[in-house]
């Protein structure tokens, strides 16, 4: 069987934005269909490897650094990656891209700061518009935009499976999944 082509999906986007249901959802589809795949998940990578950082830009830095190293490695030894970290800043996605080369797929997770508000399922926002949390993305620090990522997924418009089915459809396109029998 030939060897599986590793590739790291660099999701971006606001606290609340969809990244991990979103994640969650591809991952299975790719499990089903027999690929391997591992989620960096912004929130639990700051559970083990980024274990007492804060949100500082030189923090936020440091723990997208980290989360860039672990996906080079494994993407470039054939393991599919998905990241799910806000990964505010410009700059040090840039970084990560240039270290993956063509292995990094860019998706910006597209929802307002309103639309996340309104949602706020982990209750933060309503904390961070009271000033309870500083720096807060989106609130009172700042998120850059990807300005040319490989994929957009607005999930104000559509519902997360369609978000999945779309990325899903761009893995099939470049050649990175087969299509389904
Ligand atoms: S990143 O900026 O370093 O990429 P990361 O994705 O790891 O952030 O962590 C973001 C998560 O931490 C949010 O989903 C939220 O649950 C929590 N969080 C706690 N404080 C903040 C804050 N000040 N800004 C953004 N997210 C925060």
């Amino acid at each position: 069987m030939a060897e599986q082509q590793g590739y790291t999906l660099w999701f971006t986007g606001l606290s609340g934005a969809g990244k991990t249901t979103i994640s969650h959802i591809v991952a299975e589809e790719l499990t089903d269909r027999g690929s391997k795949l591992e989620i960096l998940d912004g929130d639990v990578v700051r559970e083990n490897l980024s274990k007492g950082l804060g949100f500082s830009k030189e923090d936020r830095d440091t723990n997208i650094r980290r989360i860039a190293f672990v996906a080079d490695l494994l993407s470039r030894n054939g393991v599919p990656v998905i990241t799910a970290a806000i990964s505010p800043y410009r700059e040090i996605r840039d970084e990560a891209r240039e270290m993956m080369g063509d292995r990094f797929i860019e998706v910006y997770i597209e929802a307002s700061v309103d639309a996340c508000a309104e949602r706020d399922v982990k209750g933060l926002y309503e904390k961070a518009f009271a000033g309870e949390i500083k720096e807060f993305t989106g609130v009172s620090d700042p998120y850059e935009e990807p300005l040319n990522p490989e994929l957009t997924l607005k999930t104000e418009e559509e519902e997360p499976e369609e978000s999945a089915a779309k990325l899903i459809a761009y893995l099939e396109e470049k050649g990175l999944l087969a299509p389904k029998e």
